[in-house]
């Protein structure tokens, strides 16, 4: 399993392009089943969950055409299986993205249950209320849904008790090809919620209030194949935020969307950190010290669980304490005991983080234990005095292309080793 070794101290300078939103471009290969046909998807990154959701959609009978640079193309005329194994989804808990456009499209669905991750128990029973609503017979057994809906899916009114994701999406997705009017309240307002509805509505659907906690779905026959953009990455923009402002350097983040990231503009500010924004570019300036701030995830467009990590990083070396509060996932502070083995000072009390600033952080060995975590210790070990060494670099490879290089590009001492 690969490392990264770091030798912390350098101030990053120069300038870094974002990547295509692993969040925008998951949900939107799974949509690619909805249609029976040649897909065209740009902007895509190259990250570990792209290649597991093509292997998926291949092992249910698409066929990858070709994977240049950042353009894929699928065709997915061929697609005749409707189970999703446990091997490919029990790595990528997105793979659940698959069992509404498979009911729809196929009228049947196997989705084994993704199983929990380190950050939280990550249920499903949401997505399943929702497509029972739609008229679907879903069941649990030996670890899998299995789903049928041979009558067809007819639209309904559905509520999410709780803000979902994927499960927004799913929903989304299924009731693009229900007959009738499906209506999905206390929806999520994610910018990759709205891109899926309006790539959708690009290839034939008729989705309404994407962006609100009330989108409205008319179904449709068919779709036509899909072709987009996916939109800058807006969690990897953040990371290399912070990046800029731990290490004390000057760093210009072309390739983004700083609406997208409009609650982290915010709060660097709130702790002194100097942030400019341009059309499609941001600039930080970490000019020495910052304050502590406090902060609470919550769903778009609040402060996004995916950059409370890399927040936490950061504010382990702020002047004064910063109270971290944690509402979406309840188990999500993986990160806090390693920092503390780089000598942070964060106090855990269920869902709320106090963190007090200290001058120094040190390096240590250190080990990853999930996607965003991993990211919180590349920038902490960024900024510790002497050298880290983080193992499971497995984790940072599903949702960052080729981090380590854009890091050496701003003047990082950060290398991979087998
Ligand atoms: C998406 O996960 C993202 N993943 C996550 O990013 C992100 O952290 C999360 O949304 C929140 O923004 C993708 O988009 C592929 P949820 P998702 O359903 O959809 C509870 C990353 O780092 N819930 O919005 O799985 C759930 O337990 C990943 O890129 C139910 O109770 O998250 C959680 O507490 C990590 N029942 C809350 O809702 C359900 O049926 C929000 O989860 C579904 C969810």
């Amino acid at each position: 399993m690969d490392k990264f070794i770091v030798e912390g101290g350098q101030r990053l300078k120069g300038k870094v392009a974002i990547s295509g939103a692993k969040n925008a471009v998951l949900p939107v290969l799974a949509a690619t089943l909805l249609t029976a046909g040649r897909n065209e998807i740009q902007g895509v990154p190259r990250v570990r969950d792209v290649f597991t959701m093509i292997r998926l959609l291949s092992y249910l009978g698409a066929k990858l055409e070709s994977f240049e640079g950042d353009t894929l193309v699928i065709d997915t005329t061929g697609v005749n299986k409707s189970e999703a194994p446990y091997e490919l989804v029990s790595t990528m808990r997105a793979s659940c993205l698959v069992l509404g456009p498979l009911l729809a499209r196929l009228g049947q669905a196997k989705v084994s249950l993704p199983g929990g991750c380190a950050i939280g128990a990550r249920p499903m029973d949401l997505h399943i209320k929702g497509l029972e609503a739609l008229g679907a017979k879903l069941d649990l057994n030996q670890g899998y849904i299995q789903g049928t809906a041979q009558k067809g899916l007819n639209g309904n009114r559905i509520y999410f008790d709780t803000v979902s994701v994927t499960g927004t999406a799913n929903l989304m997705m299924a009731a693009t090809l229900t007959e009738g009017e499906t209506i999905l309240e206390n929806a999520a307002r994610e910018p990759e919620v709205v891109f899926l509805a309006d790539v959708l509505n690009l290839a034939g659907a008729k989705i309404v209030g994407q962006g609100t906690d009330v989108i409205i779905v008319q179904g449709t026959g068919a779709l036509r194949p899909i072709e987009c953009r996916i939109f800058p990455d807006r969690i990897e923009a953040g990371t290399f935020m912070i990046a800029a402002a731990i290490t004390g350097g000057d760093v210009e983040i072309t390739n983004c969307v700083p609406l997208h990231v409009e609650p982290l503009i915010y709060k660097l500010r709130e702790a002194g950190i100097q942030v400019e924004t341009g059309e499609r570019s941001l600039r930080v300036l970490g000019n020495g010290g910052f304050r502590s701030i406090d902060i609470k995830t919550q769903p778009h467009p609040g402060f996004p669980t995916d950059l409370q990590a890399q927040t936490m990083a950061l504010m382990t070396l702020a002047k004064g304490q910063s109270i971290i509060v944690e509402n979406v996932f309840e188990n999500r502070f993986m990160h806090a005991a390693e920092l503390k083995r780089m000598g942070a000072e964060i106090f855990l009390d269920g869902h709320t983080a106090i963190v007090t600033g200290v001058e120094q952080l040190s390096g240590a060995p250190l080990m990853a234990t999930d996607l965003r975590a991993s990211a919180s210790l590349v920038l902490a070990a960024l900024a510790a005095k002497g050298e880290s060494v983080i193992s499971r670099v497995y984790h940072i490879d599903r949702g960052y292309e080729g981090i380590e290089e854009k890091l050496v590009r701003l003047g990082a001492n950060i290398r991979r080793v087998s």
